[in-house]
């Protein structure tokens, strides 16, 4: 035999083998083999690519600014090298419940959550952990569960703005209050934050609180109902509304023209929703809380990773859930009114001149 058939015969015998082995795996139990070969597959890409999945469940995506923070926070997750799976829940907790679950079965490492009830959401905490996922409260807390982090704005400051720039404007009258969701623990924070300002001027007699009402999932229609009949119950003697966000103003400002009374009786927001700050430069709301969002949704993403990673998220406060101190990153609310809307809002490109400025004879837009 030749050194050269030997050889050949050796590799022949080599991969007969080889094949043998591998025909053998893939009749003896080939659903096994399939979902393993699936499996090692997906974990391969992941590892090859180095991706962190994240999952951000929205509690809807039907309001202009969830919209916002959704394209920053992927946009700045993709910049990191981290793969994001969106869902939105449409108002709806069981909704958001299983679509948490589905989103930790995908083999996420962070569950991000915009909890439609902060409350109601609490159980998935324990699932996530169990799974090995860590969970991230944004915006909006997660109560009564052991959350890893919270990303927000300090939002009994928001409320202060509210009310500080409504009572400046009108130190004296009938104010009405309208509240946001009542399952949003934000909506508890903006009405304490409203109410230390509004409180002590109540007990001097300055300002008379005529009525208080929550507008359910933040609704403009429910807004619009709360205004109607809140201005039927007063004779439309009401001077201020201290209005907790942009989409119930829109309601109470339909409410309020339906009287004649839009741009006459001051009134709040919050979120520099674009319908509202075009708005404000009508003179129809006196003001909203511009929270930049694009600040927020690339902390959020910053946080999510760093949590991925079993980095620290450098935290500058805690905010108490009913259970623990949760870990959080606060950021600053500012007050917008018409004469600091192009030096904040349309300066940080988040709408422009001319969208804002829409509706108003152009010889009166700001000369930038
Ligand atoms: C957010 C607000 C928003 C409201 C309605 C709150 O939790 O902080 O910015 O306007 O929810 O979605």
């Amino acid at each position: 035999m030749s050194k050269n058939f030997k050889k050949n015969l050796l590799s022949l015998i080599l991969i007969f083998a080889m094949l043998f082995t591998f025909s053998g795996c893939a009749t003896t139990n080939p659903n096994q083999s399939n979902s393993n070969n699936q499996t090692s597959q997906t974990t391969k890409t992941s590892d090859n690519s180095g991706k962190i999945k994240i999952g951000f469940s929205f509690e809807t995506l039907n309001l202009e600014r969830w919209q916002h923070d959704r394209d920053y926070f992927v946009q700045r997750a993709k910049e990191l090298g981290a793969d994001v799976l969106v869902q939105s829940a449409n108002s709806d907790s069981q909704t958001q419940y299983s679509q948490c679950q589905n989103l930790i079965a995908q083999g996420i490492k962070v569950l991000v959550i915009i909890p439609h009830d902060g409350s109601a959401i609490a159980p998935i905490v324990e699932e996530a952990h169990k799974a090995g996922v860590k969970v991230l409260a944004y915006d909006r807390l997660i109560m009564n569960a052991d959350v890893d982090a919270y990303v927000s704005f300090d939002n009994e400051k928001v409320g202060e703005l509210q009310a500080e720039y409504i009572t400046k404007l009108v130190p004296k009258g009938n104010y009405f209050l309208l509240e946001g969701s009542p399952t949003d623990n934000n909506a508890k924070l903006f009405e304490q934050g409203q109410k230390k300002v509004l409180q002590p001027l109540v007990d001097k007699g300055d300002i008379k609180i005529v009525g208080e009402q929550w507008a359910q999932d933040w609704l403009t229609q429910n807004a619009y109902n709360i205004m109607q009949n809140a201005l039927t119950a007063n004779n439309n003697k009401i001077d201020a509304v201290v209005d907790a966000n942009d989409s119930t103003a829109l309601g109470a400002i339909r409410a309020l023209q339906e009287q004649n009374l839009a741009g006459k009786v001051a009134i709040s927001g919050q979120d520099a929703d674009l319908a509202n700050c075009q708005l404000i430069v009508e003179g129809k709301q006196s003001m909203t809380v511009y929270k930049p969002v694009k600040e927020e949704a690339t902390k959020g993403a910053d946080v999510a990773i760093a949590l991925a990673k079993g980095e620290d998220i450098n935290a500058n406060g805690k905010v108490n859930n009913g259970k623990i101190d949760v870990p959080s990153v606060l950021l600053t609310p500012v007050a917008v009114d018409k004469n600091n809307m192009v030096d904040t809002i349309i300066k940080d490109g988040f709408h422009s001149l001319d969208e804002v400025y829409k509706n108003v004879p152009k010889d009166q837009w700001p000369k930038q």
